[in-house]
């Protein structure tokens, strides 16, 4: 209980992330804003809550490549000073008016796991937890802060050579521990009071893209956080997320490559990325072949993700939804669908939102953009 309390008055609740609630739950009023520090571009969105709906205020994206003489859609190392200035533009320019922020924290900054825990009858679980945390956390406890989840299943572990007597078997729960470092927390609440902001909440950025990207699902779906540095892969099964992954490959590899195999700048290797994607007409032939054998080794680790997933639960999943900037490319539904031979689609989060129909088409656009920054709002008005 120890934990569950220092993390609760950091303002860290964890435990809410994975309960995916209807919006018919929202308890709060006014406006809320989700705030996404992704490393090529800062995304804000401001919700509010109206007899039980969300509507979306305002929202809005400024890549940070830009402030670093870096080139739009490539992620960039910039200062706190800088972030902080990337972040007050943002706000400015998408005329935000809620200071009421809940913040994303990059899956890259945090430990994420599942560890089996013994259930032993008549001792408090979450004691367990703490101690048994220790052994999994590569840092001081004294260094992180922590929270767990305990998962909806239950294994029974045969302790004796595989001999199943019955006598022998140890009942073990499934539990979800999240760790960040403070210094991390530190640094965030820091660029987000410097930016004249109130931080409402934390939230490890993959919790929200599951918020924002899947609804009830009845069998487990396999989500993809296309970024500029880094694909994200979540599994998410009874509504909570199952497995969590980091493909080391993100979108900007595909401009970097077009960029070098063609002699081009990386601008220019950007609009190409983006005009052409996976194109199948003959004049689009070379550029695709660039780009395709990288796609191809990042669904080949998402397909070893899915089995390992599949072959470890005895569950199938059948459905992947893309999201993130990078998952916009022309001809990847069909690309993953293809290559990891189930169902894809693009991810629609501002579809858990209310806005004026004419909207409609740009919101769809640029929806995977926002998924991060509207499943934190989303949790604000919660
Ligand atoms: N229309 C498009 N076609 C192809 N790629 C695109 C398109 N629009 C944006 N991208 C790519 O999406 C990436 C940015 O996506 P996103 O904003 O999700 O990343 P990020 O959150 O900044 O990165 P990370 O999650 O790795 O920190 C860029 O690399 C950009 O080139
Ligand atoms: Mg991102």
């Amino acid at each position: 209980m120890l934990l569950y309390a220092i993390v609760y008055d950091m303002g860290f609740s964890f435990k809410e992330l994975f309960s995916l609630k209807e919006l018919s739950f929202f308890k709060k009023k006014g406006s809320v804003l989700g705030v996404d520090i992704g490393s090529s571009g800062i995304k804000v969105v401001q919700l509010r809550k109206e007899k039980e709906r969300a509507i979306l205020e305002t929202y809005g994206e400024i890549a940070v490549g830009p402030y670093a003489n870096l080139g739009v859609g490539q992620s960039a190392k910039l200062s706190e000073e800088k972030v902080v200035e990337v972040l007050k533009d943002v706000l400015r320019e998408a005329n935000v008016k809620s200071k009421n922020a809940s913040v994303s924290i990059a899956l890259k900054s945090s430990f994420v796991t599942i560890i089996d825990i013994p259930v032993v009858n008549g001792k408090n679980i979450s004691e367990i937890i703490e101690l048994e945390a220790r052994r999994y956390i590569p840092l001081s406890v004294s260094e992180v802060k922590m929270d767990w989840w305990i998962l909806p299943e239950v294994v029974e572990r045969s302790m004796n050579n595989g001999s199943d007597d019955g006598n022998n078997k140890r009942k073990f729960a499934k539990v979800l521990l999240v760790a960040i470092h403070k210094d991390i927390i530190s640094k965030y609440k820091e660029i987000i009071s410097m930016a004249g902001l109130d931080i409402s909440s934390f939230e490890i950025e993959s919790f929200s893209m599951i918020r924002a990207s899947t609804k009830r699902e009845t069998s487990p779906v396999a989500v993809m956080d296309f970024g500029a540095s880094s694909i994200k892969m979540s599994i998410v099964d009874f509504g909570i997320m199952m497995a969590s992954h980091s493909i080391t490959k993100g979108s900007q590899d595909l401009s970097i490559a077009i960029s070098h195999s063609l002699g081009v700048d990386f601008n220019r290797a950007e609009e190409m990325k983006r005009e052409v994607g996976l194109s199948d007409l003959p004049e689009h032939k070379e550029i695709v072949s660039i780009i395709e054998p990288m796609l191809g080794y990042i669904f080949s680790e998402a397909e070893t993700i899915i089995k390992n997933y599949q072959k470890k639960r005895g569950r199938s999943i059948n459905r992947v939804i893309l999201t993130g900037g990078g998952s916009l490319l022309k001809g990847l539904v069909p690309f993953a669908v293809k290559q990891l031979a189930i169902e894809a689609e693009l991810s629609n989060p501002f579809s858990r939102t209310e806005y004026p129909a004419f909207l409609n088409e740009s919101l769809k656009e640029s929806g995977p953009i926002f998924s991060v920054a509207i499943g934190l709002a989303l949790r604000g008005l919660q």
